[in-house]
């Protein structure tokens, strides 16, 4: 599969067309933002990592009924991926209180929940994702109210699986955010990336961050976190 026209650059990433219509190539960038874009870097060999640890990750939870957008990886910073609209909600799920959570309620980083915490945010950088519920994502028309019903089960599932899949690297997931897009027939699958970009990993011994919160906070040693959280990952499955 070759890749044709730049249809999209984000961030992170970058999509490409293909011959085939329903099918696009994913290329994960080194490039980091935060704060919604003020703060930019680059982490040098995080597009791999990315790459590598979403591909690995979706496929484990396709394997265990998580429909996602994942066809095959290409290279190494290259995958094919089904064609989605992408519903514009940032899907959180939260196990422990941390950062905006944290910030917004006023509670201390690191107490755990009784029970996961979903949360849904507008997908809108000019808005800055705005937190929402379902009948504010109801009444803007984002989703219907069987597809936010779906993409709460899922949302689940997938923390329960994630959770486990971490935990058996030594890793504490304490958050992580998830995008859901619709295929060509309305299907809602799993889309967009799992890495360190997307979830908090937390050391279950030492409680070291293995995540992007090392960039965004400037705690250094952000390339060897990423590092650390593939060789967690690689070595608990
Ligand atoms: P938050 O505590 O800053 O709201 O972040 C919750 C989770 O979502 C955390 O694992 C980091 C992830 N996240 C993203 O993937 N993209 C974003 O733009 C933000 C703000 C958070």
């Amino acid at each position: 599969m070759e890749k044709r026209e730049l249809l999209y650059e984000g961030k992170a990433k970058k999509v490409y067309a293909t011959e085939d219509p329903e099918l696009l190539i994913v290329s994960y960038k080194d490039d980091a933002t935060a704060f919604n874009g003020l703060k930019k870097g680059t982490i040098p060999g995080k597009g791999v990592i990315n790459n590598q640890m979403s591909n690995l990750l979706m496929s484990r939870l396709e394997e265990r009924g998580v429909p996602t957008h994942l066809v095959r990886e290409l290279s190494d910073r290259e995958t094919l991926v089904k064609r989605v609209s992408i519903i514009p909600l940032e899907v959180i799920v939260r196990n422990i209180a941390a950062g905006s959570f944290s910030k917004r309620y006023g509670v201390e980083e690191g107490a755990a929940f009784d029970a996961p915490v979903l949360e849904l945010s507008y997908k809108n950088d000019e808005l800055g994702d705005p937190l929402l519920n379902d009948d504010h994502a109801l009444a803007l028309g984002l989703a219907s109210r069987e597809e936010l019903a779906l993409i709460r089960r899922y949302a689940f599932a997938i923390n329960g699986l994630l959770r486990d899949i971490w935990a058996s690297g030594g890793v504490i997931l304490v958050d992580f955010k998830i995008e859901f897009g619709r295929l060509k027939d309305g299907t809602v699958v799993l889309a967009d990336e799992i890495s360190p970009d997307t979830c908090r990993l937390w050391d279950a011994g030492t409680g070291e961050k293995l995540d992007k919160d090392r960039f965004r906070r400037d705690l250094g040693g952000v390339e060897e976190a990423y590092v650390q959280a593939m060789k967690r990952l690689t070595g608990g499955l």
